[in-house]
This record gives C-alpha cells, sequence and structure tokens, in this order.
C-alpha cells in the first residue's frame, strides 16, 4: 500500500461517481472536517464499551482513544473516556485537570467516589466526558491486590446506571503499558478490546501475550470479551517494513483491523503539547482525518451490531 492509498481510499464510501476526481473527494473530506454536525456518525445500535490495550508503551493508545473519542463526539456521537494510565495522558490531551486531589478514576476505583462525580467535560467537545486518571492511580496497582473483587472494580463503577445517567454511546478506557490489574480491570469491564498495533519493528512482539491474557480474562472473568477492532498506526509510507506489517496484520486478524491507517504526522504527535486532539489543533491534517476516518468505520460497525452480535453490551436506553 501506498501513502496515497493511505490517505485516500480508506474511507469505505460508495464507489466513485463518474465526474470523481482526487480532488473532489479532498474536497468533500475539507467540507466534512470544516462542519462536523452535517456529516454525523450513526449511533451504535448498543452501547459499546471498548479497552484500549497494548501492553507495550508508545504505540498510540492514548492518541487513538482521545483522538477516536474526539471523532465520534464531533459528529454527534456521546462518548467517554476512561482514563487508566497514571501518566494521564489521555487527560492531557482532553484537557481535563488531572493534578492530585482531582476527583479522578482512582477514587471511583476504590469505592470512595461515584464515577459521576470524576467525569467531566473535555475541552475537545461538550459530548465528550473524561474520567482522568491522577497520579495517586499508580498506587491502585498494589492497592488493589488485597481487595475484594479486584479485577472488577472498573466494572462495577462503570455500572449500567452511571452510563445511563452520563448518557454515552461510546466508552473508551485507556491502558496503562503493562498487564497488571488496571489493565484486567479495564478487559473485565468492556466487551470489545481495540488493539492499536505500530506500523514498526517488533510490532507483533508481545501481541500473542496479550491476546493470552485476553483469552484467560474470557473463561474467568468476563465471557464476552473479544477483540473486535485492530487500528494500524503509525504508517509510514516512505519504509517498506510498514508495507510489510499492514500486510502480515491483515492476513493474521482479517477484516477485524480497520481499513483506515493512521500516518506518521508530526501535527499528531504536537497535539498533546497544546492540550488538544489533532482533531482541534489542526482539523484538515493528514493525521486528523484518517483519525475521523477511522472513528466513522467504527460507528459504522457500531450502528450494524444486532442484538445478537453485541453479547454482553448493555442497552442504551436514550
Ligand atoms: N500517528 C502518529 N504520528 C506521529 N506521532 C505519533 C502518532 N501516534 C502517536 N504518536 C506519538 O507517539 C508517542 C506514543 O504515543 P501514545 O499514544 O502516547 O502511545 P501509548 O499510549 O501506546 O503509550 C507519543 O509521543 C505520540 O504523540
Ligand atoms: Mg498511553
Amino acid at each position: 500500500m501506498t501513502e496515497a492509498d493511505v490517505s485516500r481510499g480508506t474511507s469505505g464510501g460508495p464507489a466513485p461517481s463518474p465526474g470523481w476526481t482526487p480532488i473532489a473527494e479532498e474536497a468533500e473530506r475539507a467540507a466534512r472536517m470544516r462542519h462536523p454536525d452535517r456529516y454525523a456518525m450513526p449511533r451504535p445500535a448498543h452501547r459499546r464499551v471498548l479497552t484500549v490495550a497494548n501492553q507495550k508503551g508508545g504505540v498510540g493508545k492514548t492518541t487513538s482513544t482521545v483522538n477516536l473519542a474526539a471523532a465520534l463526539a464531533l459528529h454527534g456521537v456521546r462518548v467517554l473516556v476512561v482514563d487508566l494510565d497514571p501518566q494521564g495522558n489521555a487527560s492531557t490531551a482532553l484537557g481535563v485537570d488531572h493534578r492530585a486531589g482531582t476527583p479522578s478514576v482512582y477514587e471511583a476505583l476504590l469505592g470512595e467516589i461515584s464515577l459521576l462525580e470524576a467525569a467531566v467535560p473535555s475541552t475537545a467537545s461538550p459530548d465528550l466526558l473524561c474520567v482522568p486518571a491522577t497520579i495517586d492511580l499508580a498506587g491502585a496497582e498494589i492497592e488493589l491486590v488485597s481487595m475484594v473483587a479486584r479485577e472488577q472494580r472498573l466494572k462495577q463503577a462503570l455500572s449500567p446506571d452511571v452510563l445511563d445517567q452520563l448518557d454515552v454511546d461510546y466508552v473508551l478506557i485507556d491502558c496503562p503499558p503493562s498487564l497488571g490489574l488496571l489493565t484486567v480491570n479495564a478487559l473485565v469491564a468492556a466487551a470489545e478490546v481495540l488493539i492499536p498495533i505500530q506500523c514498526e519493528y517488533y510490532a507483533l512482539e508481545g501481541l500473542g501475550q496479550l491476546l493470552s491474557n485476553i483469552d484467560l480474562v474470557r473463561s474467568h472473568l468476563n465471557t464476552s470479551l473479544h477483540v473486535s477492532t485492530i487500528l494500524l498506526t503509525m504508517y509510514d509510507g516512505r519504509t517498506k517494513l510498514a508495507d510489510q506489517v499492514t500486510s502480515e496484520v491483515r492476513q493474521h486478524f482479517g477484516g477485524v483491523v480497520l481499513r483506515t491507517v493512521i500516518p506518521r504526522s508530526v501535527k499528531v504527535s504536537e497535539a498533546p503539547g497544546y492540550s488538544q486532539t489533532v482533531l482541534a489543533y489542526d482539523p484538515g491534517s493528514r493525521g486528523s482525518m484518517s483519525y475521523v476516518d477511522a472513528a466513522r468505520e467504527i460507528a459504522a460497525r457500531g450502528a450494524a451490531m444486532g442484538a445478537d452480535s453485541a453479547a454482553g453490551v448493555e442497552t442504551n436506553g436514550r
């Protein structure tokens, strides 16, 4: 796949009409970025809870969580991001306060507060809420060990009642780079796993371990858990390696892999420095548009989910 393919043929739309030109398509994309409200994405048939996991650091978990969430929210879908990484990078990118002492996911895991008290609107969109992570969460991995139902704490905090009150269609949980208790909590709280895979050397290293952990959680703690989505990130069209990784992942995981690939882009990495998503920082950039395309694919899958294929996903009473 060439770089042009990546930035072009990924929107999954209908076949080009006779008057179609690449410029016309780019113009349409630009119009969509300028007026997201006119290009609403479909709400899911059922509320979806996705855990964004990969125990490797730096593969694009946080970046994908916040930008997919922003893309959905800017197109009329209500989203909750749960920041489950003590570094609080997702909170930062969403412009949400996460200084020590801020009501956060930590107190909610410990059962000291309701998640409702910690969820706040982000600066990315009024339809995007975030439960921040403070540095206190760093201790949770150890503190949870001696607790009752230690693997179920996040699931309990994200009860259907709480999610109904927050009135969200999607919950995205941003995991830390480990397979510890925090990640296990995230895997127990969700029906779906979204795995970002970096188009780099050793991209697949460690994936087996993640998949076997997911299997373990499925057999012991959460029968509805499955890998529903894989997103290829940081694609660099100049390298052969990126193409090798993409085709290997597609061969192995088939239709679970989103057709949209996120290119490596400086804008994507600059945005968090301004406490912004790339959609706010540079809406017309390739990185921003790719995240919108990826979110549109996710939304389309969610809308197509029938009652039986979404086993374990709570119904959305809205
Ligand atoms: N598409 C991209 N292009 C360029 N840089 C990226 C891209 N995606 C992520 N990054 C950068 O790579 C680093 C790791 O990404 P991050 O999302 O924090 O990974 P993780 O959450 O898996 O540790 C960050 O500095 C981020 O800004
Ligand atoms: Mg991260």
